[in-house]
This record gives structure tokens, sequence and C-alpha cells, in this order.
């Protein structure tokens, strides 16, 4: 767990999150979004409870897919890359997720470590000359043994690989299987959740074979030239990996050493092997500590369907934002997804979703107290004088929330982390009933209880906000705000309950946080 070993010598601990570097033949969807999505969940997270946190995405440019994608949109592949990786960009910004850096592997910094780390390799006689054939898939751009084929296609794509016979630069990386298997059985989470590391303790069963590692510039020239042989240039896996050691690298080497071991890559099951074989071979043959975690997701379908073009059914987030707004988007993924199991996304389940969790539960919750607040007492914040057991058991309940939610975001159950914090949403509603301040609030003799359960309310709609700032960003901020307090408000650990709000402190009218939606307008 991050907090366990993401500790340095100096005591500060940290954490690097990092997403897929996403291909540039294709747009910003829901499955980009959905990765992308719990790396600025996980990142502000951590960031929130002080950790230093490095947090990077970015697009992945060279090779026979984007090559031919360029071809297939008549541009050069440069010209080609710098558009789709700018609305790469331009999504990630209008959803305000809080990377440090977008890389791309076309980045001079990137293809310098790219070379670095090859001629370090070849030096230390880790890469050969040889000649192969296998069958190979552009759309996964690497080989494919005839096991790993279902009727002779590729299970991703269901399309023919192509054979494909060369010489070319080999890495040795049977060499490396033994080590692999070792570091897997000394570190049960080095691959989570546990099927996954199944799987590839499963694939290390079988021998590994030496990868190829580049490709002739008579048949491809986009690509990072190879520092000992300009016939040729890099594979394009060899060479986007890198790029999880590129950016930390740039920012010197005290900075690397203490980031680089708390890595934690997010990514779909469909790139396990890069991930989890050759990028930990290469790590150890370049003479690198291996990642942390390799945290691995499912799959998300559409009503049942892969996303695709051909269906027309894919789902857009800047789409999602105008029509819910981020935080409804983010909300819905995270709470209806297991981390590790596929999902299926569906536009009126997220409806009742939204109407369900944030704009009845959460959002009536904000109205509700804020609204009696300003009717009561004019805003303006009454002491706690009368404090009674059911007022005690919210805040327990609000602690437990507390606690559950850190320990399921360091499990990565980010479903069950909102689930915890919305049980006690739940719970403070039910308070409300319970302790009807709209009754008592009719007998003048009341009021100081009246205040007293005010105040509570307040805290708990503080602490709300602090546990949900990571899942819902825009929301707790706006929580804050109508509680009139600063962002730092949102920071951890905060005050204790009852000294959030200073005498004579007031707070803002309510304002419906989310609207409910009609159902019918969405299909
Ligand atoms: N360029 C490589 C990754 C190189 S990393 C050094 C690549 N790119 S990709 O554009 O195809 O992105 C794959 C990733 O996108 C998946 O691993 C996942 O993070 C995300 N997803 C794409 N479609 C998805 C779904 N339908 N569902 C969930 N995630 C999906 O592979």
């Amino acid at each position: 767990m991050p907090s366990e070993t993401g500790a340095g010598l100096s005591g500060t601990q940290r954490i690097y999150v990092t997403t897929p570097l996403y291909y540039v033949n294709a747009e910003p969807h829901l499955g980009s979004a959905y990765t992308i999505l719990i790396c600025d969940t996980i990142a502000r997270f951590y960031r929130q409870r002080g950790y230093d946190t490095f947090f990077l995405t970015g697009t992945d440019e060279h090779g026979a897919k984007i090559s031919e994608a360029a071809a297939a949109a008549a541009e050069p592949p440069k010209a080609y890359a710098d558009r789709i990786s700018a609305a790469f960009r331009a999504t990630w910004e209008a959803c305000g997720l809080t990377y440090d850096r977008f890389i791309r592997t076309t980045d001079q910094d990137h293809v310098r470590t790219v070379q670095e780390i090859l001629q370090q390799v070849y030096d230390a006689g880790d890469i050969y000359f040889g000649s192969y054939g296998g069958l190979y898939c552009t759309g996964c751009e690497r080989f494919y043994t005839e096991k790993e084929l279902a009727d002779g296609l590729c299970p991703d794509h269901q399309s023919k690989p192509t054979w494909i016979e060369e010489e070319n630069y080999f890495f040795r990386m049977a060499k490396y299987q033994d080590r692999l298997r070792a570091a897997l059985d000394e570190r049960p989470d080095l691959i989570r959740p546990e099927r996954y590391r199944n799987e590839v303790r499963a694939m290390l069963r079988e021998p590994l074979e030496d990868l190829c590692i580049s490709r002739p510039k008579a048949r491809l020239s986009w690509g990072i030239e190879l520092p000992f042989d300009d016939r040729f240039v890099t594979y394009v896996w060899f060479d986007a990996l890198i790029n999880y050691v590129t950016a930390v690298k740039e920012l010197g080497p005290e900075r690397f050493g203490a980031l680089w071991p708390t890595a934690n890559h997010f990514i779909a099951k469909d790139i396990l092997k890069p991930h989890a074989i050759y990028w930990p071979t290469m790590l150890m043959a370049a003479g690198l500590p291996l990642y942390q975690h390799l945290n691995v997701h499912g799959y998300w379908t559409v009503n049942g369907d892969k996303m695709s073009k051909s269906l027309g059914n894919i789902v857009r987030p800047l789409d999602m934002q105008a029509r819910y707004g981020m935080d409804a988007f983010r909300y819905v993924l995270l709470r209806e997804s297991v981390f590790g199991l596929d999902a299926d996304f569906r536009e009126g389940a997220l409806v009742t979703r939204i109407n369900a969790d944030l704009a009845n539960n959460l959002g009536n919750l904000v109205s509700r107290t804020l609204s009696m607040q300003q009717r009561y007492f004019g805003g303006r914040v009454q002491p706690r004088i009368d404090v009674r057991p059911e007022d005690n058991a919210l805040e327990r309940a609000y602690d437990d929330a507390a606690r559950q939610c850190d320990e399921q975001v360091r499990a990565l159950m980010l479903s069950r982390a909102l689930e915890a914090i919305w049980r006690a949403t739940d719970h403070a509603n039910k308070y409300i009933v319970e302790t009807a301040p709209f009754t008592l609030a009719k007998d003048p003799a009341m009021l100081p209880r009246v205040g007293t359960i005010l105040h509570i309310l307040l805290d708990s709609l503080r602490v709300t906000a602090q546990l949900a700032a990571p899942f819902i960003p825009e929301t707790s901020a706006r929580i804050v705000t109508l509680l009139n307090l600063p962002p730092e408000a949102l920071a951890l650990p905060g005050p204790a309950w009852g000294e959030a709000f200073p005498a004579g402190h007031t707070v803002r009218a309510p304002v419906a946080l989310f609207p409910r939606i009609e159902p019918h307008a969405t299909t």
C-alpha cells in the first residue's frame, strides 16, 4: 500500500500515478476517460492527505498503427499526432483533471531517455541482432503466439494477424523470466487485483521468448531511431513504456529516486502483457527498481456492446459533461464499477443514480440544512450548547465513513468508498427527520436546540465535502463556498467537530447542486 511503502527516508509520503499513454488514432472516450478519472481521484485523495504526488498522462504517437491512421487521414504522421494529441489534452483540461505532466512520446526528453536506455541495455549485452518470423497484430502492436490467438484471430481485434519475418534487434527478455517470477512471489500485490496477478503467473509458466524491439526503417520509419543502428526505429511498446521513467527522470535524480519506487500504473486488462512482462523485465535490464503496483481494471461496454465507431455507440466525456456535469459523470463511473471487473454503461442507469444519490440524497441534505439555517438564524451559525446522543451518533457515522473511505481507496475499492460516504449522508438525512428541527423551531424556547442541530448538520456538510472531494471535486468546492469557508477547509485532517465555524460565522443561502433529471429527456 502506498501509505506503508511510499514513505521515503525523510518521512515524506509519496505516490506517482500514471495512466496509459493513449494512442492518437482515436479521440477520448468513456474507456480512456475512466482510467484517467480513477487516476485523478487517486491523485487528489493522496494530495489531500499531504502526500508528495506526481500524476502523469499523455499520448503514444509512434508505430505502425499511428503511421497507418495518419496515412488514412492523408496527413504526415507528426501533424496528425499533433492534432489528436491536442484534442486529448483539450478534453482532459476541460474535464478539470489535475495531472502534473502531459507527456508525448515525440517529446525531445522522451526520445533522449529511450535512446539512453537502449544504449545502456545494448552495452550490457542484453540486445542482439537476429531474425524472426511471427504473427503480428497492428491493432495491439505486438506479436502473438499461436496459442494466444482465438481461431487464428487476435482475441481483442478479431482480425487476422499478418506474418512478418525480418532481421531485427532483440531484447533478451527470456533471461529475466525467473527473476520476474520471483518478484511476483515475493510481492503478492505487485499486480492487483489478484486475478490479473494469476493471469501473469499463468503466462510465465510458458517459456518467455526474447522481445523484438526494432522495426526496419524500410518498412516503418515513424519511430525513435536506434542509437546503435540508424537503419532501424524502436518498437513502439519499448518506446512508450519508457515514458513512465522519462517524466520523473526529468525532475532530477533526487526526486526521481524518491518517486520512481512509488509508481502506480493504472491500465485496463487489454494491455496487461506489455505492462506485466515487457516492462518489469526492461526495468531489470536497465537496473531500475520495479514499479510499486500495476493496477488493472476491467473493460466498459455500452448497453452490453463493445464501443466502436461502426456501432456509433461511442460515449464522449465532453458530451457527458455538457449533459450532466463532470462530477455527475465521475460519480456514476466510479460508483457503478468495481475496480478490476468489467462494467456496462447505460445512460438510463446514470440518470437514476444522479437523481437518487446526487439530487435527492446529497442535494437535499445541502438545501434543507442551508435553508433552515437561513430561515431560523439568517444564516448565522449557532453555538453547540445542547449536544445529545443522537448528535454524537451522527458524528460517529462520519468518523466511520472517513475510516472506511480511507481504507477502501487505498485498496482501490472506489465504489465502496463512495458507499461509505453516502451511508453517512443517509444518516444525516434521517437525523433531520428524527430530530425534526422544523417542528422544534415553532417553539421559541427550543431555538438553542435547533441551532445545535443545524450546527451539527453544517459540520456534516463540511465533512461530506472533504470526503467526497477526490471523487466530485467541483461539488465539494461548491459546498465549501456555500458554507462560506476557504478552499483549505477541504484539506485533511480538518478541525474537530464544533470547531470549524468561528463565532458569528454566516453561511450562504442554498442553491440546487444537482437539478433532478427527467428520465424521458435522455433517450
Ligand atoms: N498506447 C497504448 C498504451 C501505452 S502505455 C505505455 C494503448 N493505448 S490505448 O489508447 O489503446 O489505450 C488503452 C487503454 O485505454 C486501456 O488500457 C484503458 O486504460 C483505456 N480503455 C480503452 N477502452 C476502454 C474500455 N472500453 N473500458 C475501459 N478502459 C478502456 O493501449
